[in-house]
This record gives structure tokens, sequence and C-alpha cells, in this order.
């Protein structure tokens, strides 16, 4: 039997843990305990720290249900989601880039044609037509292609944090047409703020930042034989672009919003100038 010390703990639990282990468990499990260990060595953590680190971490795990994800937001207002999607989706790729999924997606929202209009309670916030593109990463169109999107209403909740919104309000599964193209009508999105009325909310006023994201909304776009991809678009001009919360947004994301004031078009999607329109095309990488 071995007396453990600061300096040969690590390698015996390194040991324990990947000689049975696949190859890519002893990759991942080797490199975790030793940042771990070395992280404690370099900090010398004390135990009233560690048990505060331990208590911080079960109350994020209390905080998850099916509404909340505490641990997406963690990793998000750490970076830590940013940092697995720039590894796994360098820039200079081509295609659209990519960024955090978050914590508010649903599956299975309800499918909609082209040029629906997602609004499912109306409180007579200004309007916004997305319209464009699902296109291959050189810019040929693609067909079959849908985009899964969503985002906060105007009191900056989205459907699933809020008791009293109508299911699926502004969430859907637009079905773009056999050209590529898609358009549908939701409300302009406006900046708002990450849950902060939780651990995660304290670890932000620690290192006294603010819990705001820009305005944006989400896409899941999918297409057969390609890539699906996750991202958003930014409404250009917003004050937290260049202060995310979760350190998600790309310049080639940012997209003007331009003011309106087409009375037919309007028509066309029903609703009344002026409002916005957003004009965004989505290339995906083949699989
Ligand atoms: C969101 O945009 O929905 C989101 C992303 C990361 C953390 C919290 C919210
Ligand atoms: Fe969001």
């Amino acid at each position: 039997m071995k007396d453990f010390t600061v300096d040969n703990l690590t390698e015996t639990v390194v040991e324990a843990y990947t000689h049975n282990a696949s190859p890519r468990m002893k990759i991942i499990m080797k490199s975790l305990i030793e940042h771990l260990h070395n992280f404690a060595r370099d900090v010398e953590l004390t135990e009233a720290e560690w048990f505060e680190g331990i208590q911080f971490l079960t109350e994020t795990g209390k905080m998850c249900d099916e509404q909340r994800q505490e641990f997406i937001l963690l990793s998000d207002t750490l970076g830590l989601s940013m940092m697995v999607d720039a590894i796994n989706h360098p820039k200079g790729g081509k295609g659209t880039e990519s960024t955090v999924l978050g914590p508010f997606y649903v599956d299975g929202a309800p499918e909609v044609p082209s040029g629906s209009n997602i609004i499912k309670r109306d409180e007579g916030h200004e309007k916004v037509v997305v319209e464009g593109r699902v296109t291959d990463a050189t810019g040929n169109p693609i067909s079959g292609a849908s985009l899964d999107v969503w985002q906060t209403a105007g009191n900056e909740l989205y459907d699933v944090q809020d008791p009293t919104a109508p299911e699926w309000n502004l969430r859907a599964k637009i079905l773009a047409k056999d050209d590529g193209t898609y358009s549908f009508v939701s409300e302009t999105p406006k900046s708002y703020s990450v849950p902060n009325d939780g651990p995660v909310g304290r670890l932000l006023e620690v290192g006294k930042r603010h819990s705001m994201r820009p305005a944006h909304l989400h896409f899941i776009v999918r297409a057969p034989g390609y890539q699906t991809l996750t991202t958003h678009i930014f409404v250009a001009g917003d004050e937290y672009l260049d202060s995310d919360a979760v350190f998600a947004t790309k310049q080639s994301l940012v997209v003007d919003f331009a003011d309106c004031e087409d009375e037919t078009l309007a028509r066309t999607y029903g609703i009344q100038a002026p409002f916005k329109r957003a004009n965004y095309n989505f290339g995906l990488m083949a699989e």
C-alpha cells in the first residue's frame, strides 16, 4: 500500500481510471484528472473553498429540470460551450458559422410552410419578416431543408419560461421551398437577460458581469445529406454585441434588420407596415 501525497496522487488516480478504459476515455479521463488536480494545487484550494464549489455544483444540479438547464447555462457563461463550438467548427470553414444551442431549444415544434407567421400571442410588438435561402457551402440552393426557429417574446422570455405563453409561441419548424427559399413572420427580437436568479447569476455577479444577450433569433437548419447547423442571427447595432453573456456572437451572423414600409409586402404576410425586414442565407456543409 502506498501513502498518497500532493506529488504522487494524480498518477495513481489516472491509472485507476484508464487501465481498463477505451482509448478515447483514456485520453479524456487522464487530461480531466490532471487538470483538476493541477487546478487544486495551483490555487492551493482550501477545504472551505472546495466545499463551496461542491455546494455551488449541487445547487446548479438542483436548479435543472425540463424548463431550466442551469448546467448548460454554466457551460455557456464560462465560455466552455463556445470553446467546444470553436474546436468543432474552426473559423475559415465553408458554410454558415455555428454558435451555441442554448438551454431553450425544444424538439418537436410544429412544422409550418414557408411564409408562416409564428406569433401565437400578438401583443402588438414590432413585426419582422425574415427571408432567405438555404444553400450548400458554395451557394447552390438545397431542397428539402427545414429551419427550427425560436426566440424570446416582448417580455424577454421564451415560451417555456412563461407559464402564460401559448404553446410554441415564437417557435416553429419552417419548411423551406424546393428552391431553398424560406420566409416567416415573427417579432423583432430584443436583447434579454439569461436566467440570473440561480447559482450562475451569482457567479456572474462575482465576476461583475452583466447577464444580457444581444437580440437574436435561434436556428437549427437541417437538410438531407448535409450537416445540421445550429446558429443564431443577431440584430445589427445591438448594444450587447460586444459583451454577450455567453460569448456567442460572430460578425458573420450579424444581420441588418431594416425598416420597411412596403404595404404590398405587409399585405402578403398579413401584417401592417411599417415593419422590419431581415435577409439571411444559410450555407450548409455536405455530410
Ligand atoms: C439563449 O440564447 O437562449 C441562451 C444561450 C445561452 C445561455 C442562455 C440562453
Ligand atoms: Fe436566445
